[in-house]
């Protein structure tokens, strides 16, 4: 069987871990990346494929490419979405789809006009803990929900910001919920679906010279679904990340799933219930001077081979990466970023 060829737009920290998959894959090849970085597109040599200045030069000279994988900044990922999707490729997204509901509705509609597929990368769902919470909701053994509290406490200080121009923008980064935690934003959703009636406070502790945005929120809420859910985060914690953590609380039982990025099951209390030995979580990915999230990514390109070839579907799909991003900008929109920042 062929393999499947893909190109990269954005060739930075994440770009160079998707070469890196697709090269490491027997069914996957990589054509071609590009990037507006001369440095950055100089990395291409160590994968042997032509670099290109611009996401249309990649298309234009890489017809054969199946797949665009956009790596871009956060602010760029619906504009480079539809650049190949109207160019007649499959996307993957990385994380998050786009920075507004309209955006990531147009790359839906665009994705269907075209009949290409999307991806989103939302890769922390593969945990070993993501999948057994998954299954122990919908099995509904803990009952009815009645309280759900996230808890992502992280580092991002100078060495993350300092590093990077648009890391900390408001037009390419966002915010913390966007950048950071749209995972683990993105797990709750997976898990109990829809939230209504959010109130929020942010603050920003030590962010002013670094960051457009807030460091630090609570947000909290209903679930459609019913019960109710609290989600609190910070960027601002001393030196290093300290942990994300989903508590429940439910009718027939308790669970809380903490660690650094949600991979360590640290209590469980079910009715009629044995805790399964689970298998041995993935590391976050390691970025040097800080670490991100779990270190999955080989999961979405097995997916995207296999959604290809007809024999899976997608992991997370357009409308459910639309979503995350439709439940950040609806907290977002109770951020008043001036306040935040101190100005008048
Ligand atoms: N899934 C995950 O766990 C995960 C981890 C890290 C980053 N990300 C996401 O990946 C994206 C990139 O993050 P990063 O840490 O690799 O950032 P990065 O700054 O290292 O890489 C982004 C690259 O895009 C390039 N670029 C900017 N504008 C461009 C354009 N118009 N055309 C082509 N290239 C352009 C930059 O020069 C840079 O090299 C972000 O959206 C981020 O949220 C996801």
């Amino acid at each position: 069987m062929s393999k499947i060829k893909f190109a990269i737009i954005g060739f930075g920290y994440i770009g160079k871990r998707h070469a890196e998959i697709i090269k490491g894959h027997p069914d996957c090849e990589l054509l071609a990346v590009c990037d507006i970085a001369s440095e950055k597109r100089a990395a291409a040599d160590a994968f042997g494929v032509p670099a290109y200045s611009s996401a249309e030069e990649l298309l234009k000279n890489t017809p054969d490419a199946q797949v665009v994988t956009v790596c871009t900044p956060n602010g760029l990922h619906a504009e480079h979405a539809l650049l190949a999707l109207r160019d007649k490729r499959h996307v993957v997204i990385e994380k998050p789809m786009g920075m507004t509901k309209a955006a990531c509705e147009e790359v839906l509609f665009t994705s269907l006009q075209m009949s290409k597929l999307v991806f989103c990368v939302m890769q922390n769902r593969y945990s070993p803990t993501s999948v057994w919470l998954k299954e122990v909701i919908d099995k509904k053994l803990l009952g009815k929900i009645h309280m759900v509290q996230t808890n992502c406490y992280w580092n991002r200080d100078d060495r993350y910001y300092g590093k990077s121009a648009w890391k900390g923008s408001l037009e390419l980064d966002g915010g913390p919920l966007f950048t950071q935690f749209s995972h683990f934003m993105d797990i709750m959703y997976w898990l109990f679906g829809d939230i209504s009636d959010i109130e929020a406070k942010f603050a920003d502790f030590n962010h002013q010279n670094n960051t457009e945005f807030e460091d630090s929120g609570y947000v909290n809420f209903k679930f459609i679904n019913g019960g109710m859910g609290t989600f609190n985060y910070s960027t601002a914690v001393w030196d290093k990340n300290f942990e994300s953590s989903i508590t429940i609380i439910g009718e027939k039982g308790t669970v809380k799933v903490g660690g650094q990025y949600m991979e360590v099951a640290e209590y469980t209390h079910i009715e009629d219930y044995v805790m399964p030995e689970l298998p041995p979580a993935n590391p976050p990915n390691d970025y040097g001077i800080y670490k991100g999230s779990a270190a999955n990514h080989h999961y979405i390109f097995e997916n995207v081979v296999d959604t290809i070839r007809g024999n899976s579907t997608i992991t997370t799909n357009a409308l459910e990466g639309l979503k995350i991003v439709e439940i950040i900008e609806r907290i977002y929109k109770r951020r008043n970023l001036k306040t935040i920042k101190g100005e008048k």
